[in-house]
């Protein structure tokens, strides 16, 4: 069902540090910071050959992420996102074979204007996963 490995997000306490590791020493090309106040992250994406790297900072009191960077001071790997065909039938199959889906179930506008859904990190292996709507 899944396809190419869309993204890699990282969760970090301090976007500018992060972008500077990546874009200077690593030498990667990182773009200018995207706050989304919706999903209560500010994101940059880091441009690679074979697929992105997102580093996402906190914003706002009620980030979704703040309880992660409280267990991981210095970040650290938050989740994995795959492409899929079809979001909804994604999301009927992950519900009928008994997977957690995080939140209210149906698929929201994520960083990159397409459906997503999450799923528990409790039935995938201790990783939460992201299913991204391909284009
Ligand atoms: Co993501």
């Amino acid at each position: 069902m899944i396809g190419r490995l869309n993204h890699i997000a990282i969760a970090v306490p301090d976007l500018e540090e992060a972008t500077k590791i990546y874009r200077d020493t690593l030498g990667a090309k990182v773009s200018e910071p995207v706050p989304l106040p919706e999903h209560g992250v500010t994101t940059v994406f880091v441009d690679l050959p074979n697929t992105k790297i997102e580093l996402i900072e906190p914003l706002g009191g009620q980030s979704p992420i703040a309880a992660f960077i409280e267990k991981h001071p210095k970040g650290g790997m938050h989740h994995l996102c795959y492409e899929v065909d079809d979001i909804y039938e994604a999301r009927d199959r992950m519900v009928e074979l008994g997977a957690t889906i995080v939140g209210t179930g149906e698929p929201s506008i994520g960083a990159h204007d397409k459906p997503v859904i999450f799923m528990h990190p409790k039935d995938f292996a201790g990783t939460l996963i992201e299913l991204e709507q391909k284009d």
